[in-house]
């Protein structure tokens, strides 16, 4: 992916999450100088395995399994300090030394004790019109942040400052809580004593995550700006108000850690070979009954934040089209091609009738979109086992001519194929 010309990769998430992104994060990683986190928070679950040990990141960077590659969570992120801290010492105590080489943005916002408060009253509240958020406080992070009431990394060396952002964020949620008809409170003394007991780590670890890849690639380092969630999640461009609270397309990286769009070369989509969407909302493709339990067993689909079963379906043309574009991507990565293994036929998402009628077009509205009936096209199975292959031309026939489907459908071209979850069960697609 990475050579002389290509010094700046995005990588984005093509679907609802849980494309492979922390899998072909991990395998770009291994030419890269320094991966970035620019946008979510603790609500991503990337999970990556190397030499059959498997670390499930939420926060720190996918390229963190690599001894030498810098990691920075960018401005755009939300950080929750505790779930960064207790990450950092589970790599460690897992013999992976990360502090003295990751950097969080001076200007990135902290996810407080009472953002989840509001996030979990809020889905209680909600009851079956509910999101089905992670519950790591995302969307009331960002809401304090735009509402320009938010607490930033560099803010935690004022401490009268914090307590002024504090008091007022605790007693505006007391306020919503009291509106949901939660007891639970927001204390403010709590607040900053738990603050009190991160903030030195937290400020050891500031950084101008903008200027140092802009130094990097003044260099010769290679950057890989890694995004969470995935392009229909995205709060603009996904299927609202069924999404996150972030700009998870390419358009938001840059944005993300402080750097000028012109610096990026390429934007690879990760995709899986069918669809997962874990969470309520619209999904065209969804499965149901024994099929989807059959995917959701192959494929292993529960989530690595929360573990909730993920709702499986067919790969939905449409939707990777819409993304496509969104995003402007340069590339493809699907994933998880092996899962599709023993099927008979699979079948690929060409087309929506919305009351009858072709639309080329991702609808804006959620009611929309859960009425479209997809136009599928079926594909002959393979029925052999990828895992093993390691080249295009090991592929076997069918699945080359499915992959080569969604390469017209998509309209982007293939760059990376994945046929099982180690490092090295990867196919490069020249
Ligand atoms: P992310 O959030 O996009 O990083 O994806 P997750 O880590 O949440 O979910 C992807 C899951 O699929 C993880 O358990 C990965 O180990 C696994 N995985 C990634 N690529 C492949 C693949 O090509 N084949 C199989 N069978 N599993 C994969
Ligand atoms: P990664 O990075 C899949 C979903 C939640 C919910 C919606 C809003 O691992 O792909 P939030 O907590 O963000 O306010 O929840 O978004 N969601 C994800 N789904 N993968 C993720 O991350 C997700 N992060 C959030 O399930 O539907
Ligand atoms: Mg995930």
């Amino acid at each position: 992916m990475f050579d002389e010309r290509t010094r700046c990769v995005v990588l984005v998430g093509v679907q609802w999450g849980d494309e492979g992104k922390g899998k072909i994060t991990d395998v770009l990683a291994e030419q890269a100088t320094l991966v970035a986190r620019y946008q979510g928070g603790a609500n991503a679950g990337h999970t990556v395995l190397v030499d059959g040990e498997e670390f499930i990141l939420h926060l720190i960077p996918s390229g963190a399994l690599y001894p030498d590659v810098r990691c920075v969570l960018g401005n755009g992120v939300v950080l929750d300090p505790w779930t960064l801290i207790d990450e950092i010492e589970m790599l460690q105590s897992r013999g992976v030394e990360i502090e003295d080489r990751l950097g969080v943005s001076r200007r990135a916002h902290l996810v407080l004790p009472y953002h989840k408060q509001l996030d979990g009253a809020k889905e209680a509240a909600k009851g079956s019109s509910r999101i089905g958020t992670t519950k790591r406080g995302i969307g009331p992070a960002y809401r304090d942040k735009i509402a320009r009431n938010g607490l930033r990394v560099c803010d935690l060396a004022d401490r009268d400052y914090c307590w002024d952002v504090v008091r007022e964020g605790a007693a505006a949620a007391n306020a919503v809580l009291d509106y949901y008809g939660v007891e639970e409170r927001a204390d403010s003394e709590a607040v900053m004593t738990r603050l009190a007991t991160v903030t030195k780590r937290l400020l050891a670890l500031g950084t101008d995550t903008g200027a140092e890849i802009r130094a990097e690639l003044a260099g010769d380092g290679r950057v890989l700006l890694e995004g969470a969630q995935g392009s229909l999640l995205d709060v603009d461009h996904g299927t609202y108000p069924f999404v996150t609270s972030s700009t998870t397309t390419a358009g938001g990286a840059a944005a993300g850690v402080g750097i000028g769009p012109t610096l990026i070369d390429e934007v690879l989509g990760v995709v899986k070979a069918y669809t997962t969407r874990v969470g309520a909302g619209p999904f065209p493709t969804e499965l149901q009954g024994e099929e989807a339990d059959r995917l959701r067993n192959l494929g292993a689909e529960f989530g690595a934040t929360t573990g909730r079963p993920r709702r499986p379906g067919w790969f939905d043309g449409i939707v990777v089209r819409h993304a496509a574009g969104v995003n402007g991507l340069t590339g493809l990565a699907v994933t998880k091609l092996d899962v599709l293994d023993s099927f008979d036929e699979v079948l690929l998402g060409v087309g929506y009738q919305l009351d009858g009628v072709a639309t080329a077009n991702f609808p804006e509205r959620a009611a929309d979109i859960a009425r479209v009936r997809p136009v599928y096209e079926k594909e002959m199975g393979w029925k052999a086992d990828t895992g093993s292959c390691r080249s295009w031309d090991e592929l076997p026939d069918a699945a080359r001519h499915y992959l080569k489907r969604i390469e017209t459908v998509a309209e982007v071209p293939i760059r990376l194929v994945s046929v099982g979850s180690a490092r090295n069960q990867i196919i490069r697609v020249d």
